[in-house]
């Protein structure tokens, strides 16, 4: 976010002196660390590590001051509710806390305790704020789309002695085990403890009380000394960076230890630049000296391998140990911080229960709001992630040019400056499907306008992209300019629709425009008018080829405390900021999707398209939105590293749609970093190239051979993989799965596979990618985790499987290093397209590769792209099977509906054109044919022989063979007998 500057060319010479000079003595770009709190700068986080040392000092005598009242204990339709008191040390005082555990008919829980003072409104707000005086209860409203149905079947199974015992989930197989004194629950799966809620007594609800006012010291006198106990510094107001939030309710925070018993691996509670396996924060010696924070913050020029802070948040974590996974949601909107230690003991093989060495204890605390914590408990990540997804919704299924490849920068500078990036990327015949505006395409940066000099014929350049089907993208970010001739600001402020700061005022802070106020999305009637403004008739120089990019969402606030809006601004419904801040970005979001799913309501004749909205800012539920990218990175080798972890993360985090800026954001990227980044890039679930304004030309087309050549070649390799890529967003659709997988994902009982993060699987296609993300490398490592047989994806050289071992494979620069895994069929379009609009009727080609068994099976899904069809049955979706010699297309889709017929019809000459046999049995040989049948009005029949050539192996490649224009069509069923 460095500003533009203006400089003359002889100051602009003089300038670039002296910053060489300085670069000479300073890093180029850091992280100001001054500008973000540390856990200690932080009340409330201070606070709670404060009584998870108590706790620890104390060691066993210490004593959790929370009971469940044993005699308001009632369950009734899967639900167990009850009153914990909390008994405070200092004055006996006996505080109320409602507690509910709901046991859910998909086998997760969730526990929500409340405290009773500030749900019946008995509390009084300090400086006569309009603040909520209830704990924020609405992330549930943002973030849960489903899956709360209650569980019939749960039922109690013992109460006595101090523990309410709950069996639920399927089969009966977990268990809840609530202790009542003091409180904990300890959540069982086939009888052994998976998760543990305050185990170490660190359960904490900072209960409403009225601020004591201490007589003001008379001058010259001494101010008394604190009392003892609790350090009430930072209660009542907190000052961070020149800013004093008001804290209006006074301390309110909560906390809860959770411990993952025998799991040594804790992944997820993206956005960090950090590992996947999840690293200590406490015990100095290498690890974090800070809890992991979930704060959404433009934090420029991030740092890497740190638990600082992001753009966006999810609260959710899976715990991993051998063949067993489980999960928390921590469905909170507040500022939150996560502590992770892991606590080594030896295996006492009597000991029942705990099966690992290890133990992961995490401590969760948020500044206020509910606590409010569902637990999942697998076994597989699968499960997990597919029961979080159920609750907080699926990866929305994106038109297909959305997974193709988008071509960015800040900015493409005029419209002939689009339309002739457009032309230069025809000529060098490098596929894209996507241009990207960023802020200067306005006039003055007010959205929803167009800069009178630079866009003077948006629709010429809408119509020009769309001549190669391509798609034009604009931002359009929460800030309004404050600005006396703008009727967007006019109509926000008249009717009333812009956050208001803590007097009720609206707020006014700094961001691109300057001086700017930010719509509230909180707010019905301000997402009734964010609809509004996406109407072509209104937003004019839009069309249907426009979509659009939601930036600074978390909110930025240039001049605001930590980049963001201070915590006591008010949201709608007077809800704190301080309540509902990473749930912000999501709402923003929200409100453009709504926009874009409306634009064509009064198109009768074509109906709703899907939306494509990029965001920045992200909560749980952002994914049934669109896609994020990782923000602002650099063009530097370890940014490039970094980001495979940080998309891994997302992806078992439910949102898979991820990428990052390719070639890295701040400053210009080496030939070779640029090309190695479009090689990774090409495995990105997001792929966009962007850049900062103040670099240079970036272009795959810009580079000159043999770069421009070999990114061509990573840019088609993603194309002619998009049949593979679309499948696999339907899976993340309807499953939640992610897109690239983690080794633990794909091999939960391989331990020496847990903490990998720099190699992936592609979804279920048995491709194996290693990104090359050093300079100079030549070949590369993979890890190997089964026996199954591994092929080059380029030129078959053989690596035999055997678990544990790595595979050498050979990567000089215009080389991805990407493996097959046998037993796989990979689903592709080889013709080399400008765009994937193009591609709508090519042929498929089917790469078989067969595994030590010789058998092999894959998917295929298909619609047309971009419409809301295939909910009524618009698709094809094949499952293909080689087994005993044949090759097999069977449909596996589950629904047939209205629109089902037509879409196959508008499909049937679309055909299988080539099939690809990797490691092809050797009796193939002598093979000329295979035997090819088709069904045809629901039977089949024969169609002929089709023309196999076999390539027998040499110098450690596999055998091979191909079949050439079968004949089958992808819609139909059909079987080719190679015997
Ligand atoms: C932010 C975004 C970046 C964008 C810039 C200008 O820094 O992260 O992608 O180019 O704003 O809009």
């Amino acid at each position: 976010m460095m500003h533009r500057t203006g400089l003359s060319q002889r100051w602009a010479a003089v300038f670039l002196f002296l910053s060489l000079l300085c670069s000479l003595f300073t890093p180029a770009l850091m992280v100001k660390h001054e500008n973000f709190k540390t856990c200690d700068q932080s009340g409330f986080c201070k606070r709670n590590r404060a009584y998870a040392d108590s706790a620890s000092a104390a060691s066993s005598s210490w004593r959790s001051p929370y009971d469940l009242d044993s005699s308001s204990i009632i369950f009734k339709d899967g639900k167990l509710s009850g009153t914990i008191i909390k008994t405070v040390s200092t004055t006996g005082e006996k505080v109320r806390l409602p507690l509910t555990v709901n046991f859910l008919e998909s086998g997760t829980a969730r526990v929500v305790v409340d405290e009773e003072k500030r749900q019946k409104g008995d509390i009084v707000l300090r400086h006569e704020s309009k603040a909520k005086k209830e704990r924020y209860n609405e992330a549930e409203k943002w973030a849960i789309v489903g899956g709360l149905e209650l569980s019939k079947g749960a039922a109690v199974v013992s109460s006595e002695a101090g523990y309410t015992n709950v069996k639920y989930g399927p089969q009966s197989s977990h268990e809840a085990v609530v202790r009542h004194s003091p409180f904990g629950i300890e959540f069982k799966r086939d009888g052994e403890t998976q998760v543990q809620f305050n185990g170490r007594g660190l359960l904490n609800m900072e209960h409403w009380r009225a601020k004591v006012e201490k007589p003001e010291p008379k001058e010259g006198e001494e101010p008394p000394p604190e009392p003892e106990g609790e350090d009430e510094s930072t209660w009542w107001d907190e000052s961070f960076g020149g800013n004093t939030d008001s804290k209006p309710r006074g301390p309110e925070s909560i906390g809860l230890d959770i411990s993952f018993p025998g799991y040594e691996h804790v992944y997820g509670i993206p956005e960090h630049a950090s590992s996947l396996s999840l690293k200590e924060t406490r015990g100095g010696d290498g690890k974090y000296s800070d809890p992991y924070r979930l704060y959404n913050a433009d934090v420029f020029e991030y740092e890497l391998n740190s638990p600082m802070t992001l753009y966006g948040s999810i609260p959710f974590m899976q715990a991993h140990r051998k063949d067993s996974t489980v999960g928390v949601l921590w469905l909170n909107a507040a500022e939150t911080w996560v502590d992770i230690v892991k606590n080594r003991h030896a295996v006492n093989q009597l000991s029942l229960g705990t099966v690992g060495a290890v133990d992961t204890e995490t401590h969760w605390f948020s500044e206020s709001g509910l606590l409010d914590v569902f637990v999942f408990l697998g076994p597989h990540s699968q499960n997990v992630v597919e029961s979080y997804s159920a609750l907080t919704g699926f990866t929305a299924l994106p038109q297909s040019f959305a997974i193709a490849y988008h071509q960015c920068r800040w900015n493409y500078v005029t419209d002939t400056d689009v339309i002739d990036v457009d032309r230069r990327m025809d000529k060098h015949k490098i596929p894209y499907d996507v241009i990207w505006l960023d802020i200067e395409y306005t006039d003055g940066k007010k959205y929803f306008t167009w800069d009178p000099l630079t866009f003077t014929d948006p629709e010429r350049m809408h119509k020009t992209l769309d001549k190669r089907e391509r798609k034009l993208v604009a931002i359009i970010d929460p800030h309004i300019k404050n600005t006396p001739d703008y009727s967007i600001v006019d109509e926000m402020k008249s009717k009333d629709l812009a956050v208001h700061n803590k007097d009720g005022n609206i707020y006014e802070g700094w961001c691109w425009p300057g001086s700017s106020h930010w719509v509230d999305c909180f707010s019905p009637a301000a997402i009734k008018w964010w609809i509004s403004l996406f109407k072509y008739s209104k937003f004019t120089g839009t069309f249907k080829n426009t979509f659009i990019w939601n930036d600074m969402n978390e909110p930025s606030v240039f001049n605001g405390p930590e980049t963001t809006m201070p915590k006591d601004n008010l949201h709608f419904g007077n809800w704190e900021h301080r309540d509902v801040h990473n749930i912000n970005g999501l709402t923003f979001h929200n409100a453009t999707y709504e926009a874009m799913t409306h634009r064509n309501d009064d198109d009768k004749k074509e109906g709703p398209k899907r939306p494509f909205v990029l965001t920045r800012s992200f909560y749980s539920g952002s994914q049934r939105l669109g896609a994020m990218w990782t923000g602002d990175n650099e063009a530097k080798w370890d940014h490039l590293k970094a980001s495979i972890p940080m998309i891994l993360n997302q992806g078992i985090s439910g949102f898979p749609f991820a990428g990052a800026d390719v070639g890295g954001f701040f400053g210009n990227p080496s030939k070779e970093l640029l090309t190695r980044w479009y090689q990774a890039g090409a495995f990105y679930p997001f792929f966009r190239g962007h850049a900062h304004i103040d670099t240079r030309r970036r272009e795959p087309y810009m580079a000159g051979e043999p770069y421009t050549g070999i990114m061509t070649q990573a840019l088609r390799l993603r194309y002619s993989l998009l049949p593979a890529w679309y499948t696999a967003f339907y899976e993340a659709s309807t499953r939640g799965s992610p897109i690239i997988r983690p080794n633990f994902y794909v091999y939960p009982g391989d331990e020496k596979g847990f903490a990998i993060d720099d190699q992936f699987y592609l979804a279920n296609t048995g491709l194996l990618a290693k990104p090359i993300t050093e300079e100079g490398k030549e070949s590369v490592d993979i890890y190997i985790a089964d026996g199954e047989s591994y092929f080059d994806y380029f030129d078959y050289t053989v690596h035999a499987g055997k678990p544990g071992r790595t595979a050498t494979v050979s990567a000089p620069l215009e080389r991805i290093p990407l493996l097959m895994q046998g037993g796989h069929i990979i689903p592709r379009r080889d013709r080399p397209r400008r765009s994937s609009g193009l591609m709508r009727y090519d042929p498929f080609t089917l790469v078989v590769v067969l595994g030590n068994d010789g058998s092999a099976d894959g998917e295929l899904y298909l619609d047309d792209g971009e419409s809301f069809d295939y909910q009524e049955g618009a698709y094809i979706h094949r499952r293909f099977a080689f087994s005993n010699g044949i090759l097999s297309s069977e449909d596996i889709a589950v629904a047939k509906g209205s629109k089902t017929e037509k879409y196959h019809k508008s499909m049937k000459d679309v055909r299988v054109e080539k099939i690809i046999v990797v490691n092809a049995p050797e009796a193939w040989k002598s093979k000329n044919e295979a035997s090819v049948s088709e069904e045809k009005d629901g039977k089949s029949g024969k169609k002929g022989d089709a023309t196999v050539t076999f390539v027998g192996k040499t110098g450690g490649k596999a055998n091979w063979a191909v079949v050439r224009d079968p004949g089958v069509r992808i819609g139909n069923g059909w079987k080719i007998d190679f015997n």
